[in-house]
């Protein structure tokens, strides 16, 4: 992202996120779907890192989580410090990935489209 970031960027979408995707429904499948990725993961969209406390450390070596947003980023970088896998965060949109997508294994969608993870299956 180039500039400094929107005031919606930075004060609203943070709250929309952490407020809309922390419902039961979205818990339940985060529980349901995150620990059962495994190797080298790549999530698309980690937005403030909701996901990152579910991925199991026995079977996932490291996560990098991607998004465009640096004010989601800086909520998710809380979250990485507390996290049981050692996480990489990379401000991108997924469709300009700064990296080399082949490197990770097998991907797909982990959660809903609402709030989307990608990871190695
Ligand atoms: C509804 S939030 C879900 C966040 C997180 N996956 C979760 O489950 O809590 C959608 C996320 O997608 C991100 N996003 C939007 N466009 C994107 C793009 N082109 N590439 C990667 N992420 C994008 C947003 O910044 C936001 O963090």
């Amino acid at each position: 992202m180039t500039g400094k970031p929107s005031f919606w960027a930075r004060r609203v979408l943070p709250v929309l996120v952490e407020k809309g995707c922390r419902s039961r429904v979205i818990l339940q499948e985060r529980l349901r779907w995150i620990p059962r990725a495994h190797g080298d993961v790549v999530e698309l969209g980690v937005g403030t890192g909701l996901n990152l406390a579910f991925y199991d450390a026995n079977r996932v070596s490291r996560v990098t989580g991607v998004d465009p947003s640096p004010p989601l980023l800086a909520q998710a970088g809380v979250r990485a410090a507390r996290a049981p896998v050692e996480v990489e965060l990379v401000e991108a949109p997924a469709e300009q990935l700064p990296f080399d997508a082949e490197a990770f294994e097998r991907a797909r969608w982990a959660s809903s489209g609402a709030c989307s993870g990608r990871a190695a299956s």
